[in-house]
């Protein structure tokens, strides 16, 4: 089996897919490559995400690192959310194949441009807290 059984199910039954209306940050990232985007969207109340929903017009794995993405920040702090890596994302679902590591980048990157967007709105330049938002590049 190529894909773990975490993968599959985070695939066919992705958690918090859609848009927050009200959202305090925004992001979105795109794979030149492979064609696939990722839109982020960030509830944030005192330095905590509470809520985050996503939506992915790409690949079956960067369906499944959104879904789990989302679900590693939900309730954290900021900080926490900053310090999530796509190898996290991808423990997380118990691995994914070596060709499919990019994907789970986007995921990262999804997070990271939202959290700039926040920044960003309040006024507060984002660069050296969140450093530079990079497009895969695989
Ligand atoms: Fe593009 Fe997976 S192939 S993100």
């Amino acid at each position: 089996m190529l894909y773990s059984e975490k993968v599959m199910d985070h695939f066919s039954n992705p958690r918090n897919v859609g848009e927050i209306e009200d959202a305090d940050g925004v992001g979105e990232i795109g794979n030149a490559k492979c064609g696939d985007i990722m839109k982020m969207y960030l509830k944030i109340d005192n330095g905590i995400i509470t809520d985050a929903k996503f939506k992915t017009f790409g690949c079956g794995a960067a369906v499944a690192t959104s879904s789990m993405a989302t679900e590693l920040i939900k309730g954290k702090s900021i900080d926490d959310a900053l310090k999530l890596t796509n190898q996290a994302v991808v423990e997380a679902l118990d691995g994914l194949p070596a060709v499919k590591i990019h994907c789970s980048v986007l995921a990262e990157q999804a997070v990271r441009s939202a959290l700039s967007d926040y920044y960003t709105r309040q006024g507060i330049d984002p660069l050296p807290i969140v450093g530079e938002i990079k497009e895969p590049e695989e």
